[in-house]
């Protein structure tokens, strides 16, 4: 182990903050902080708003739904916009919304939301609150490092994510991008912070050999030094082709073992969402019996869904093959009436291999 003010460390941590800039697309901040995807999520939140502060949440998935709820415990008064997971949240209704309220400021939208699959125009969004004054603070857990997200030319004010998915690092890690027209706001904050202050993260990141507060969390800091370095090394735009290529080929495997896509929430790359009657007891089944572990459905898809996360590393020909063929054995040892092989036929011939 290093000691996180040691010169090695902070190399190593200028190194990241490099490689992060890349991979959000950002000139500016990038912070790290000891936590998960909804650190990030809520430290994001409380540097953007004050309690009292009304803010616009985009309800499209389960993680929408989280954002609210943090939100809420923060005393901010939310406006919901979107409610029925079914489908992207129309920059219309945000306009309305913002012109129908001109004191809300800012609005709070995922990008790829995890539960549902849906994918939100982010660009489309920020453009709209931008027009109404308003800033967007976006949740990119699921999808910085699988999936275009380009927090400059997209002019996103604040975008969170985590290290354990498309980061392909274990988990340890919030991280947040924070562009220049965010920090008025983040000055003004009135809400209680200390640890996940912006303002604080600044002024170590910036300093010629960057540090953060507290003692970091060196080893995960390191792990996802390695991982950036392997994403710069395939090159992003390789790597996003790949996420799009293998979350096709688990899609038409899934399809060839007879599950149902759902109509919303195919266009994510990073994940797939599949209907079934019982999801817990096929999901309680399958990862008992093959050790396969699959992502539950969630929120109010919990018992007719369930996810298969193509982030990362198991954005690769091995676990999508290995996923489709232990859930085929599953199936066609259970009544499913499928061959077991069939997904991976399908997978294989949608993959030229
Ligand atoms: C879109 C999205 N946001 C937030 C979170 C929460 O992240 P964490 O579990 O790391 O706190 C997740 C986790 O799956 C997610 O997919």
């Amino acid at each position: 182990m290093i000691n996180h003010r040691s010169e090695e460390f902070e190399q190593i941590l200028k190194t990241v903050l490099g490689n992060l800039r890349t991979i959000f697309g950002t000139a500016e901040n990038v912070f790290i902080l000891g936590g998960s995807g909804r650190t990030s999520v809520e430290a994001s939140l409380i540097n953007a708003l004050s309690p009292g502060d009304k803010v616009l949440v985009g309800l499209n998935g389960n993680f929408g739904d989280m954002m609210a709820t943090i939100c809420k415990d923060m005393g901010f008064l939310v406006e919901p916009v979107g409610r029925d997971w079914n489908g992207p949240i129309d920059p219309a209704d945000v306009e309305a919304a913002l012109s129908r309220d001109p004191s809300i400021k800012t609005v709070a939208v995922v990008h790829n939301e995890s539960s549902t699959g849906i994918v939100n125009d982010i660009k489309a969004l920020a453009e709209v609150a931008h027009r109404h004054g308003a800033i967007i603070v976006v949740d990119g857990v699921s999808s910085v490092g699988g999936m275009p997200v380009n927090v400059d030319e997209w002019e996103i004010d604040i975008c969170a994510t985590g290290s354990q998915k498309c980061l392909m690092s274990p988990p340890g890690l919030g991280i947040v991008a924070v562009r220049q027209a965010a920090w008025k706001r983040i000055e003004s904050s009135k809400s209680y912070r200390h640890y996940m202050d912006f303002r604080r993260l600044k002024e170590l990141a910036d300093r010629p050999m960057p540090q953060t507060p507290g003692t970091t969390p060196v080893s995960m800091v390191r792990c996802l030094d390695a991982a950036c370095r392997m994403i710069m090394d395939e090159g992003i735009e390789n790597g996003y082709q790949r996420h799009v290529r293998m979350a096709r080929a688990a899609r038409l495997g899934a399809k060839a073992l007879g599950f149902s896509l759902s109509p919303i929430g195919q266009t994510s790359p990073t994940l797939i969402t599949l209907a079934i009657d019982d999801s817990p007891a096929f999901l309680d089944g399958v990862m008992k019996e093959y050790a396969l572990h699959l992502g539950r459905g969630l929120g109010k898809l919990s018992k007719s869904t369930f996810r298969i996360g193509i982030m990362g590393a198991a954005a690769n020909e091995g676990p999508v093959l290995e996923t489709l063929s232990l859930m085929g054995q599953y199936m066609a040892q259970h009544g499913f009436g499928v061959p077991a092989d069939a997904g991976v036929e399908a997978a294989r011939e949608a993959l030229g291999i």
